[in-house]
């Protein structure tokens, strides 16, 4: 009878174990939501993530990551055909390039063309003029169009802005034009370059990889009746290196950190495997000791940085899991659907919003950064701001509670910290390594304590806060590695406004000067 009894017992915990509502049934209440189980309290919840998301975010643990990052880098540098891309821009500009340019700025969410007036670095910022530019949103249909199609829509953008604008004194078809790309490319000339895949929710690269990216868009604007020449391409990360550096010659790196992020570095080419250089012509190696290389930052950091379960959930059902890791824990991209997926989980297990999910996010994506930066940047004793804004921009059966707000201010601001710990750590490591390799090469080493690095990017420059934090994880990582009576290195995160468009003009002047 025992016996009998005992297995009655195990029965009904077999039953419970299977079905942990059941379990959560006794300890919860039911929510407004027909059926949906409470499990835990907002406050748990709130702890719980911040815990995950900051706690591991100590100057010890970063500098520990950093060092994994480097050999990561080191790795990539010697051979990979994705990332630490060596461009064919050796030298940085002199300052006095000038002339009337025609820029093309391909980014993540914007297609720019403008006319671009250099008039030299003793002009001041005056030296780089935009004189005309339109901007065409890239949105989720242009992000769909496959191969040529979407060439098509760039080169009928170009015409509009070519045919439509007020004359320039130079005829359109002879100007010269440069190209900033803000995806990785195999460069295999200075206007050449082969398409790799592409992230960003793009879908151009289906069908072309490995075909020529200047020939495309050349034959795309031969479509449309326009006879242009590319003269040279860049990348975004090295267009905003060389915007800054044509304006400050201690421009030595550059950081992009908006719809995606990267980061471009002047190098020694001797800290670069021989294979990367695919085959190049000695004449190029003959002169060059030191090349812009495109770090193709995003795709670093997969088994060194932690990742939360929201993480784990975002890659999974990214289109390219695992491809840009870095990207898809900092970017504007992506900032907002970890939120989005945080609060999925709150309405689900802590009766967020009364259990209800607005209508405007069950769609994956439909939270953007700006719903972060109006959570971190308000200050009122109510959260009236962000109060406001949620309601005008998201459906909710009841306006979100105080507390509510305050789970969702926490939740932004931990994301956004680590966020910008990470970013820190990326850049420590690429100022390491490059530091190794000075330290070795020259022996005067006073020009190694300031550098610049030219940033550019809605996130970097304009979320509330975003780049002191950067700049502040930077500076105490440099100092806790600093013996006693050293001189600090300093690493300045410098803004750096329209720099793709720009660069892009200094790219093409630079190889027609
Ligand atoms: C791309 C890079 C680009 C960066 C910033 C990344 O997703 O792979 O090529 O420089 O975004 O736009």
């Amino acid at each position: 009878m025992v016996l009998g009894y005992l297995k009655a017992i195990l029965r009904a915990l077999e039953s419970i174990l299977a079905c942990p509502a059941l379990l959560a049934s006794r300890s919860s209440r039911r929510s407004s939501r027909e059926g949906l189980i409470q499990k835990r309290s907002l406050q748990d919840l709130e702890r719980e993530i911040s815990r995950m998301l900051v706690d591991h975010l100590t100057t010890s643990n970063l500098l520990m990551m950093s060092a994994q990052m480097q050999r990561q880098y080191q790795d990539k540098l010697q051979s990979s055909p994705h990332c630490m891309l060596p461009s064919y821009n050796h030298t940085l500009p002199s300052g006095n390039e000038s002339g009337t340019y025609l820029a093309l700025d391909v980014g993540g969410s914007t297609f720019r063309v403008a006319l671009v007036s250099l008039r030299g670095r003793h002009q001041g910022v005056d030296g780089m003029k935009i004189i005309r530019m339109t901007s065409h949103t890239i949105d989720e249909d242009v992000r769909s169009l496959q191969g040529t199609n979407f060439f098509d829509w760039m080169a009928s953008r170009i015409k509009a802005t070519l045919t439509e604008g007020p004359d320039v004194d130079t005829p359109h078809h002879t100007l010269p034009i440069g190209l900033s790309w803000s995806f990785p490319i195999e460069q295999t000339s200075i206007r050449g370059g082969m398409i790799q895949n592409m992230g960003k929710g793009f879908n151009c690269a289906n069908g072309i990889l490995g075909q020529d990216l200047g020939d495309l868009i050349e034959a795309a604007c031969g479509r449309s009746g326009l006879d242009v020449r590319i003269d040279a391409i860049v990348n975004d990360s090295s267009a905003t290196l060389l915007s800054r550096a044509y304006l400050d010659p201690c421009t030595t790196m550059s950081l992009i950190l908006g719809t995606g992020m990267n980061a471009a570095v002047h190098m020694p080419v001797s800290q670069i495997g021989l294979e990367k250089f695919g085959s190049r012509d000695a004449s190029w190696h003959a002169q060059a000791d030191m090349v812009i290389t495109n770090t193709e930052l995003s795709m670093f950091g997969g088994s060194v940085l932690p990742k939360t379960r929201f993480d784990d959930q975002l890659n999974r059902s990214h289109v390219l899991p695992d491809f840009q890791p870095l990207e898809y824990m900092t970017t504007g991209r992506y900032l907002g659907e970890i939120i989005r997926l945080i609060i999925l989980e709150a309405i689900e297990t802590a009766g967020l919003f009364g259990g209800n999910i607005p209508a405007s996010i069950t769609m994956p994506y439909t939270l953007d950064t700006t719903f972060l930066a109006i959570l971190e940047s308000d200050t009122t004793p109510h959260m009236t701001r962000a109060s406001l804004y949620l309601e005008k921009t998201h459906a909710f059966n009841t306006v979100p509670s105080f507390e509510e707000l305050c789970f969702l201010k926490a939740m932004a601001e931990c994301v956004s910290i680590r966020a910008a710990a990470y970013l820190a750590t990326s850049i420590h490591a690429l100022w390491s390594i490059g530091r190794v390799t000075e330290e070795n090469d020259v022996a005067n080493t006073t020009t190694m304590d300031k550098t610049t690095i030219a940033c550019d990017g809605s996130v970097i420059n304009k979320y509330p806060g975003f780049r002191e934090l950067c700049q502040s994880y930077i500076a105490k990582m440099i100092s806790e590695k600093q013996h006693k009576g050293q001189i600090i290195p300093e690493i300045h995160l410098e803004p750096a406004h329209e720099a793709a468009i720009l660069g892009a003009a200094v790219a093409v002047a630079v190889c027609v000067s």
